[in-house]
């Protein structure tokens, strides 16, 4: 789909995103305006390959996690010196493809590259993924998570990187809840975002994978070992004689991947990123289930589980119980 038929399809519904960015409803789901050519030309020109692996999710769900799982599960014979991630953001090795689909990094790291099972990342909804990747085949792995977690990341994230103009405050997590509940926030609604892939993962779960940060913090080897299966790059762990070998194995990935290493790394530390803008500490916080307790208050709470009962009912999908 070109811009201008984006343009046709949302010609004027823009609204603020928390005092600070204009966002656009498309195809029932809200994108920051500024992005619009770059998610236009990611669904339009994108050439996927089969072999490609896709990482989808809703922001502050637990991307950057799955991202270093995923790259460390395909590269965990890598020596530890060429281990890459202790030299870029997990962000910054796989860009947010609908974001940065413009950039000379993406269109050399995309485009230009033949190399297999490429390892790529898009926070777009299921039914807006460019249709090549919808029929390509592809694998994709989705994570997500309880709702009121999310909101919280999302409330302390967006403070940091998102500039208001009025002041330095932090915008009130009143607004920030109504935003969510409304569902007007960038790649929003939640619900509808998640249950796209969740309905996928159903249809094809071949090809689609759907994991939770709930359940990765809960079980993260067997949660690992499944990603690993799915990727085509199992672990050998039941089928091998000496099972601890496999499961050191298991262990080096997820202690590569977590988050207590990546935080200290001095690229994660006092860098800001050239392609993102951001400071790359921003991905890095807590890291743990049930931190909205710290924050919302009960009335909060209620209306986002109340609302979380209504959109995931009959959709077999539980969110709610964090
Ligand atoms: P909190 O804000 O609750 O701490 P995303 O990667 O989608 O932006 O999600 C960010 C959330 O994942 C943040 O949650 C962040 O702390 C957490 N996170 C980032 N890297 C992680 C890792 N390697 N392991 C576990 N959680 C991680």
């Amino acid at each position: 789909m070109s811009i201008e038929e984006m343009n046709e399809l949302a010609p004027k519904k823009e609204v603020m995103f928390w005092n600070a960015h204009e966002i656009r409803q498309i195809e029932g789901f809200w994108f920051y305006a500024y992005l619009m050519e770059s998610v236009a030309a990611f669904r339009s020109d994108f050439q996927p390959k089969s072999d490609d692996i896709l990482v989808t999710s809703f922001p502050k769900t637990g991307t950057t996690w799955l991202v270093a799982l995923c790259h460390n599960i395909l590269h965990r014979d890598d020596r530890v010196e060429d281990d890459v991630l202790t030299r870029m953001n997990p962000h910054e090795l796989v860009p947010t493809l609908d974001v940065f689909f413009l950039t000379d990094q993406v269109q050399d790291l995309v485009l230009n590259s033949d190399r297999s099972n490429r390892l790529l990342q898009t926070h777009l909804p299921y039914t807006c993924l460019p249709e090549a990747v919808r029929n390509s085949g592809c694998k994709i792995v989705h994570v997500t998570r309880n709702p009121k977690d999310t909101l919280v990341s999302m409330w302390h994230f967006f403070n940091k990187i998102v500039k208001r103009d009025r002041d330095t405050d932090p915008f009130p997590l009143e607004g920030a809840v109504e935003s969510f509940c409304n569902g007007v926030l960038p790649w929003g609604p939640f619900y509808e975002h998640v249950v796209g892939y969740w309905e996928e993962s159903r249809k094809r779960p071949d090809e689609v994978l759907f994991l939770t940060y709930e359940d990765l913090c809960r079980d993260p080897k067997e949660e690992v070992r499944k990603l690993a299966s799915f990727l085509g790059k199992p672990f050998s762990s039941t089928s091998s004689v000496n099972g601890d070998d496999d499961d050191d194995e298991v262990e080096k990935v997820l202690w590569r991947s977590s988050l207590g290493r990546l935080k200290e790394l001095e690229v994660n530390k006092n860098v800001v990123s050239e392609l993102t803008q951001i400071s790359n500490s921003s991905y890095f916080r807590k890291g743990t289930v049930g931190d909205w307790k710290n924050y919302l208050t009960p009335q909060m709470a209620g209306r986002v589980d109340q609302l979380t009962q209504l959109k995931l009912q009959g959709t077999g999908l539980s969110l709610d119980d964090f």
